[in-house]
């Protein structure tokens, strides 16, 4: 080979980096039954506005908080509530958004949630998509200060980060439940901005 053209291939500067943009992607936006359940529709329209397809998946609880119209109107897709909403298809609607899932962000999530996360349960859509999903997951906790910091929730967080779930806040402030503490749900630019990082990361491992 030239000499020249080997010492250009060769010198780290010259090498070509590839980086894949993040492009549409699917997120899977888990929402549970949390005061703060309300900020899931800011999130999912941030995520929108990203340019990602957005599939919302409900908690029971949650339809408590935050009602499956507004988020299926602002996701622009329709909302999954239940194992028996899923009747369009032969293939059942939790295995088809798990494998195209390219993240399922849950904000927020329940100390609840996080239980059942830890302990591999699948009682409902949500978590039985984060067992059969094999994209990132992301979570984003609200809860009571006390609830937060209890040794069962923070056995769970633990178990959950070893199977390299990650975590986004959350923040100390001013609880709905009239406590002050950490248990706020993080800002919602902040989560919709990791959700980002982690579907690039995931383009830039490919490339
Ligand atoms: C007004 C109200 C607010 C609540 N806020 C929270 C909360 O922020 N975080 C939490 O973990 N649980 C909260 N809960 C309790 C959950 O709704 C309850 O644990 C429920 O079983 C969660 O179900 P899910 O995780 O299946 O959505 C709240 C309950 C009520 C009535």
């Amino acid at each position: 080979m030239d000499r020249e053209l080997k010492r250009r291939r060769d010198k780290p500067s010259a090498r070509k980096v590839v980086r894949i943009p993040a492009g549409k992607k699917s997120v899977v936006l888990g929402v549970t039954g949390s005061i703060a359940a309300y900020k899931s529709a800011e999130l999912a329209s941030l995520l929108v506005k990203q340019g990602h397809e957005v599939f919302v998946v409900m908690t029971q609880d949650a339809t408590e908080f935050i009602s499956p119209l507004t988020l299926q109107t602002l996701s622009k897709n329709p909302v999954i509530t239940s194992f028996y909403d899923e009747k369009e298809n032969w293939r059942p609607g939790h295995i088809d958004l798990a494998d195209r899932a390219n993240l399922l962000l849950i904000a927020p999530a329940t100390a609840h949630v996080i239980a059942e996360l830890a302990h591999g349960l699948a009682g409902h859509p949500l978590v039985a998509i984060a067992l059969a999903t094999r994209a990132p997951i992301l979570l984003a906790p609200a809860m009571n200060g006390k609830m937060w910091q209890h040794h069962a929730t923070q056995e769970n967080v633990e178990k959950l980060k070893a199977r390299r779930v990650e975590f986004i806040g959350p923040e100390e402030g001013m609880l709905a439940c009239g406590y002050e503490g950490l248990g706020r749900l993080w800002k919602l630019n902040d989560i919709a901005f990791r959700a980002e990082f982690l579907l690039s990361r995931h383009d830039k491992l490919i490339a």
